[in-house]
């Protein structure tokens, strides 16, 4: 597979797009507009500056990386990709009818992959009419730096997809890849999500300060960073996303949102990308 398509160039879409063009594919970017394709390419570029900076690239495959990458805002210039990976936002609606689109547009043998935090991947592969050519390809944020790409498979997807798209990770992309079934959170998030929102309850019912909680899982456990700086990269409203999507799959009092999440993203408090979260930016 060497043609890659990436629906979407925030953060993740960006990431896949950069690892994806820095192992050598022709990568095509789908954005809505031309504001929002600017700010993927200057993220792409940012990133790859930093790997620059820190030796980890030289300048010319930097360079390179980038010439390999095209940014587009008409979904029909990704017909001729192998494989299209979708990185929208998570809402169930706007992904699904990007997976109809794509359907209608890409050969049979294409294959498609959702970059999904949590929604079973079945109810997007539900909107084509290649079940089988559907899988889960799961990116970890900040994409160029986190080795892991969870592999999810449904109960339709062909083992031989499975298998090519996980050669791609491990062989092209250099990534660490583990498989998991089809349920919401798959295995990374279902355990990560309700600890960060255990930490969200801590703050909520004043049991402990923002700064002691996060000190205490860095320089007790070890983590490159506590819960709530966590949740503000990866954004509340991706959070409350996931955590809503495990409350629904399994509907146990623990999933339940915790308030204080809902109302943060309420009053446009997202995190980082807003300045604005568990901590200002
Ligand atoms: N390309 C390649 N390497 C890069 C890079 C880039 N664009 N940017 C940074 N790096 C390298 C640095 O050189 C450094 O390498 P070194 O350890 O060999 O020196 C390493 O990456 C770390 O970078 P920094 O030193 O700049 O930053 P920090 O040490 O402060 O680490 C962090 C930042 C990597 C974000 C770290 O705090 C971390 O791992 N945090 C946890 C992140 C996490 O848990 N993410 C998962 C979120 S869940 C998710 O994504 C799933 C979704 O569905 C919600």
């Amino acid at each position: 597979m060497n043609r890659i398509g990436v629906i979407g160039g925030g953060t993740m879409g960006a990431g896949i797009a950069e690892i994806a063009a820095r192992a050598g594919s022709e990568v095509i970017i789908l954005e809505r507009d031309t504001t929002a394709a600017d700010t993927a390419r200057r993220r792409i570029e940012k990133s790859l500056a930093r790997a620059v900076e820190a030796e980890k690239l030289n300048r010319s495959a930097a360079d390179e990386a980038v010439a390999r990458i095209a940014l587009t805002m008409s979904i029909d210039d990704l017909a001729d990709q192998e494989l299209v990976i979708e990185a929208a936002p998570e809402i169930e609606s706007l992904k699904t009818e990007f997976f109809a689109k794509l359907d209608a547009i890409v050969a049979p043998e294409t294959i498609l992959a959702t970059n999904t935090s949590a929604i079973p991947v079945i109810r997007l592969a539900g909107a084509t009419t290649r079940p089988e050519r559907v899988l889960g390809m799961h990116f970890f944020n900040p994409v160029p730096v986190l080795p892991l790409v969870e592999i999810v498979s449904t109960l339709k997807t062909d083992p031989t997809v499975v298998g090519k798209v996980t050669t791609y990770a491990r062989d092209t992309l250099g990534k660490d890849t583990i498989q998991s079934k089809d349920q919401a959170g798959f295995i990374v998030n279902a355990l990560l999500i309700p600890y960060l929102c255990a930490a969200i309850r801590m703050v909520e019912t004043g049991f402990a300060t923002t700064e002691d909680i996060d000190q205490g899982m860095i320089s007790g456990c070890a983590h490159p960073m506590g819960p709530l700086r966590l949740i503000d990269t990866i954004g509340l409203d991706t959070t409350l996303a996931i955590i809503e999507s495990l409350h629904q799959e399994f509907g146990q009092p623990h999933y339940a949102p915790p308030p204080l999440l809902r109302r943060m993203v309420e009053a446009g408090h997202l995190g980082r990308k807003t300045g604005q979260g568990f901590y200002d930016y």
